[in-house]
């Protein structure tokens, strides 16, 4: 809902829950109100009448109160936009109108030739803001930096911030300090959104699990990014961010051209930590994620049983068993296409290795079809070997700085998606791709940074970085409108691109090339933050573990720490005894029956994955799901009971692992005893109202 002052000059957006409101002065200054719970008009006027408070000549009266701080004039934050033009560099705007269209109120503002439109829309309780810069103008405007947005906080004492950090294999992982005088500055200058944080952060003062008030936001960008938390000196917190790392230079507009920032994503809630996920999970089930209510199916892959070491026949025996054990989709890895025997070849050259693939890939994709499952690809399309036909051909379509050394990470090079060409060639390649065999699924990976953001013979190289997300992101939605039947997965080496945008494009994500299942407990802690179990991709592997730590853990553990997202199985099954393919068969039937409650329904973290027992509970409807895992037990120490959440206090649930009832009230005061034991013990909890 958006309302609209007397004046014309106050504007308030409510969602069903929470409110936030902005106001014109008279000078044009767009002055920050409120952001929180949901307010009425009159108490949006009231703010605005408040008198300023006093300033001393050294402040600035608009610090801290802007709703997006432009560079220039008589401001000492951090500017959300900064612009440079041959006569000058700043921006002194004047407003020009608003426009109210449904949910989304547009301001519109100028500056000698530069229109600059801020965008609000209400999506739930989720606030999106984003701008559009359009050079109305003759001359060219250079964008040193356009953020989405400046968000503000009221004013608190205390305030402390959480984050998601993490490198490649140890993702997500959540961190919560007090916030200092000063900027906390977060984001990723790799080109990708990166390993190192998920684009979101979170603010709170005395927040826990259960309840509290929670500031987040989340940026919709997949290239390089930023985020900056300024705890400003008069107890004023902003969080300003958007695409690019630095302030050197975004984009050139020429005449008639226009920049649209990524949406920045602001969400309020008081209902904890554990509220605001659940707040967060809902708006990317209803608003992010492509048809978030169709479920999505059990993959099999072979990466970590087989690595490159890959052929016809061995995929096909390898679905064989995987359709014996109720696997759905069946994905052929890296390996299958040019002369990609290793890491050092064929990146680029994406038709089918004749030697492995000597039909194609249809006769596999077909058996597969004919097992029951959907048959999926590997692919990683902005990237190319040096040894392959494309490098060969094009060597100036990668990214480079002439006369420097390109680097090369895995021996790969970043091909130049700004470029008409690789994108067209990409756009052939890959339409040719999912023509040419019937492929319902394509793990899109990006397997290394950009550090050769060069482009010779462009007159503005640095676009490359803008450039390269926009033509991804107009590859994904060209191929998904000409193959809307092809599932997206988004790779990058697990989790290093993970975000609100390719989150609007990908069915499902890789959290993290760790698939060890006590390591995941604390990744997927700290991705269920934001993103929900629909997009979480999961898979048991083999134990001792292969790619990283050697754990040795129990096929139970690992099926129940999976079973917290989309479940997987990347083991190597042709290793796997009849008891253990017996027992996988069982753990997928109950995972193909507990998949509504998981992928759609709310979840309640009721102990977190540090200590020795860890548990998730889902609720859907009447029926919720607990999955608890017990790492380890010391002598004396039985696993506590598990106090559930979501449930009707009222009501009696019936438990469909033992048949026994329970009331709400008591399963919510004084919780249930999972019933482990031991080492690497783990079990799934059914309920269902009565
Ligand atoms: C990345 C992915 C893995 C696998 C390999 C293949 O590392 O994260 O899952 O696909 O690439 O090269």
């Amino acid at each position: 809902m958006l309302e609209i002052g007397a004046d014309g000059r106050i504007w308030l957006l409510s969602g069903p829950g929470s409110s936030y409101a902005l106001r014109l002065t008279d000078g044009d200054e767009l002055l920050h109100l409120h952001w929180g719970p949901r307010i009425a008009l009159a108490d949006a006027e009231a703010l605005a009448a408040l008198p300023a408070p006093r300033y001393w000549p050294f402040e600035s009266q608009l610090d801290g109160h802007e709703e997006y701080p432009v560079e220039g004039g008589p401001r000492f934050v951090r500017p959300a936009l900064s612009v440079r033009t041959e006569k000058r560099r700043g921006t002194e705007w004047a407003f020009e109108a608003y426009e109210a269209d449904g949910e989304e109120l547009r301001l519109r503002f100028t500056d000698s030739g530069l229109l600059i439109n801020l965008h609000y829309r209400m999506r739930g309780d989720v606030v999106e803001r984003w701008v559009t810069l359009a050079n109305d103008g003759a001359a060219p405007v250079e964008l040193l930096r356009a953020d989405a947005a400046t968000w503000t906080l009221p004013e608190r004492e205390g305030w402390r911030l959480s984050q998601l950090h993490g490198r490649w294999a140890a993702e997500s992982r959540l961190v919560r300090s007090g916030l200092t005088y000063g900027e906390k500055v977060i984001g990723s200058r790799r080109g990708h959104t990166g390993h190192q944080h998920l684009p979101w952060v979170a603010l709170d003062t005395d927040a826990t699990e259960e309840r509290g008030e929670v500031y987040g936001c989340a940026l919709a960008w997949s290239g390089s990014w930023r985020i900056a938390v300024a705890q400003l000196p008069d107890a004023q917190v902003q969080i300003t961010g958007g695409a690019g790392y630095d302030d050197s230079g975004l984009l050139r507009l020429a005449a008639g051209e226009t920049y649209t920032t990524p949406v920045f994503a602001g969400l309020w809630s008081d209902g904890g930590f554990g509220g605001a996920s659940r707040a967060w999970h809902a708006y990317q089930r209803a608003y992010v994620i492509p048809d978030a209510d169709r479920d999505r199916p059990v993959l099999y892959n072979s990466w970590e049983a087989t690595g490159f070491g890959i052929s016809e026949d061995q995929q096909r025996e390898l679905a064989r068993r995987a359709a014996a054990t109720g696997v759905e989709l069946f994905v052929v890895d890296d390996g299958w296409f040019g002369a990609r025997t290793s890491d050092r070849a064929g990146l680029g050259d994406w038709t089918p290795n004749p030697d492995r693939f000597p039909g194609g890939l249809k006769p596999l994709a077909d058996d597969v079809h004919a097992l029951g499952m959907q048959f999926g690809i590997w692919v990683e399309p902005e990237m190319v070997n040096a040894d392959s036909d494309l490098y060969r051909a094009h060597p100036d379509w990668v990214q480079y700085q002439p006369g420097r050394r390109r680097t090369e990470f895995r021996n790969q090079l970043v091909l130049n998606l700004a470029r008409d060409d690789v994108q067209e060639y990409l756009w052939e390649q890959l339409d040719g791709l999912l023509s040419s065999a019937p492929i319902d699924y394509v793990k899109w990976d990006f397997n290394r940074c950009f550090t050769d953001a060069g482009w010779p013979g462009d007159a503005y190289p640095q676009r490359l970085w803008v450039d390269h997300v926009r033509a991804l992101y107009g590859l994904l939605d060209r191929l998904r409108a000409a193959h809307p039947s092809v599932a997206f997965e988004s790779c990058s080496g697990g989790g290093g691109r993970v975000d609100l945008g390719i989150m609007s494009r990908t069915d499902q994500v890789w959290t993290s090339d760790n698939t060890d299942p006590l390591d995941r407990l604390a990744i997927q802690h700290g991705f269920s933050q934001i993103h929900p179990a629909r997009v979480m991709a999961a898979w048991v592997t083999d134990s001792p573990n292969t790619q990283l730590n050697g754990r040795v853990s129990s096929l139970r553990f690992r099926f129940v720490s999976a079973m917290a997202g989309v479940l997987g199985v990347g083991g190597d099954l042709a290793e796997w005894t009849e008891e253990e393919l017996a027992e996988a068969r069982d753990w997928v039937d109950l995972y193909k029956e507990i998949r509504p409650v998981v992928q759609r329904g709310d979840l309640y973290r009721l102990r977190g994955p540090e200590g020795g027992l860890s548990a998730v509970q889902y609720v859907l409807g009447d029926e919720a799901v607990v999955l608890a895992l017990l790492q380890a037990q010391h002598h004396g120490e039985p696993a506590p009971p598990l106090r559930l959440r979501g449930l009707d206090p009222s009501a009696t649930y019936e438990c469909r692992e033992t048949g026994g009832i329970h009331r709400g009230a008591v399963l919510l005061h004084h919780g249930l005893r999972p019933g482990l034991h031991g080492d690497f013990d783990a079990t799934v909890i059914r309920l269902r109202r009565i």
